[in-house]
């Protein structure tokens, strides 16, 4: 078999890992820390030089599957031909002459990973696949060939992927390997690239995403919000800013709005005013946005959209439309489903960035909204093990809607692909049938917990102390 030279030339951290024996390594690196690259060009190491051996790369999803591993091969195919026996294109499968076989897979199709007898593994952005997945599917399929396995991943908070890396970082043995890349090891990535992300990130996610560390999703979700970001004063003026309403739409639970006037030569945004307020019908809640237009001499002409979610669609069952529609006709509304993780980056962008710059500003006034930046936290998986976060923030019925209208926001405002996602996440907005949220109090763990049942009604104990 004739292979000519790959261009494939490794940076000097990269060389380290090429030249580790370890059977299993591990890798947590910053964005662009060339950790895809540099796995890929393991993977393909090992089929060339392993005849017959069986290799599989898999990312979190079948298309980062096709955009990353996949289009990463496709830059060397050309280079390859000589080692190519055929590529089958639509199921990303590449045989080499050697009988060596390279699979590309996305983890959310799950029936695709069963097998056995895998050779080498590569499970790129690791910390975003479910534990099981790993334990129970993937590092089986490892086990009758002694098959070899990399991890890499950007952190995703303090998840099976943390837990495994700091063992490994800590103990280390003969068969595990960790390392850690933050973005700047790659020298393709320049102080600007960097100084820009550090403005559009918090300093937690900034730490997080470009330093490679595993930051806490523990407590408050937006913990550098302060009195910092709290005004006193605040005058709009409808020549200089852009107005908008950001909105989560609720019946049973109540309905958020959230006004806010965008400086568009700064990109401040200012918060000067809210609704919140439950079981009010569509009309009540457009003359509720008609008063609170006119306290700040503004008219409905001069907000430029209403950002919402998709679940805004849902049928309200008195008017018999949505408030979608229901507000559609005065005023330009946009409901597009978004990712909420990358959403919260953005907000928290605005609250505090790593560069010590505000962007974010709300009016003392908006009394709802400042109490429930205050509380929203993260849900944690188990009480025993607090360390185990979500990504996700507790949706407690009490700080999650004012939050929710904010990023509904900014997500729009601030308009980007990766933000939108098909999945609706929020409940449908219907005053019927009524799934009022209860909070109720543990009588074990003394915590409180939301119920769609009444007080007197099971459950009376929450889902934690259940499962203990
Ligand atoms: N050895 C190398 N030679 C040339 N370019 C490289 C090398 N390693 C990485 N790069 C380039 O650096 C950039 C980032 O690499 P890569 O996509 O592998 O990083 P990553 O850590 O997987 O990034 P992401 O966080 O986006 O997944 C890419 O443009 C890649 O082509
Ligand atoms: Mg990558």
């Amino acid at each position: 078999m004739t292979v000519r030279t790959l261009t494939y030339m490794p940076f000097e951290y990269q060389a380290i890992l090429h030249k580790d024996t370890h059977r299993f390594k591990i890798v947590v690196g910053g964005r662009r820390a060339g950790k895809s690259k540099s796995c890929f060009q393991e993977m393909l190491r090992y089929a060339i030089t392993n005849p017959n051996s069986l290799c599989w790369w898999v990312a979190p999803t079948y298309s980062e599957a096709r955009e990353i591993g996949y289009e990463e091969y496709t830059r060397y195919e050309e280079e390859l031909s000589g080692a190519i026996l055929c590529v089958h294109k639509s199921i990303m499968r590449v045989e080499l002459t050697n009988g060596s076989k390279i699979y590309f897979k996305g983890a959310d199709r799950k029936d695709s990973l069963r097998g056995r007898g895998l050779d080498f593994l590569v499970v790129d952005e690791a910390a975003f696949i479910e534990k099981d997945l790993w334990t129970k599917v993937l590092r089986p399929a490892l086990s009758d060939k002694r098959g070899r396995a990399i991890l890499i991943s950007t952190p995703n908070g303090r998840n099976w992927f943390y837990l495994l890396h700091t063992t490994v970082s800590v103990k280390g043995d003969d068969t595990w390997k960790a390392y850690h890349w933050p973005s700047s090891v790659n020298p393709l990535i320049t102080h600007e690239e960097i100084s820009q992300a550090k403005d559009e990130l918090s300093n937690n996610d900034f730490r997080q995403e470009y330093l490679a560390e595993f930051v806490t999703k523990a407590g408050q979700v937006y913990d550098d919000f302060s009195l910092d970001n709290i005004i006193h004063d605040f005058k709009i003026n409808p020549n200089e800013h852009y107005i908008y309403i950001g909105a989560d739409f609720g019946y049973a639970n109540p309905a958020a709005l959230v006004f806010v006037a965008v400086d568009p030569l700064t990109d401040t945004v200012y918060q000067f005013d809210e609704i919140y307020e439950a079981k009010m019908s569509m009309q009540q809640m457009v003359d509720e946005i008609d008063t609170k237009l006119a306290q700040h001499g503004l008219e409905k002409k001069h907000v430029r959209a209403i950002y919402t979610d998709p679940a805004g669609n849902a049928e309200e069952i008195t008017s018999g439309i949505s408030p979608v529609d229901y507000l559609r006709g005065t005023y330009t509304v946009i409901n597009k489903g978004t990712k909420i993780a990358p959403g919260l980056q953005l907000v928290r962008s605005f609250i505090l960035n790593a560069n010590g710059h505000i962007r974010y500003y709300v009016h003392e006034r908006c009394k709802e909204t400042t109490r429930s930046l205050f509380g929203y936290t993260y849900k944690t998986v188990s009480k025993t093990n607090t360390d185990l976060i979500h990504e996700e923030p507790d949706k407690d019925g009490l700080h999650d809607h004012a939050c929710d209208a904010l990023r509904y926001f900014f997500v729009n405002a601030y308009d980007n692909a990766k933000w939108i996602t098909d999945h609706i996440e929020q409940h449908y907005y219907t005053n019927e049938p009524v799934r009022t949220t209860v909070i109720k109090r543990c009588p074990k763990c003394k915590r409180p917990f939301a119920s769609h049942t009444p007080k007197d009604k099971k459950p009376f104990i929450c889902k934690d102390c259940m499962i203990d």
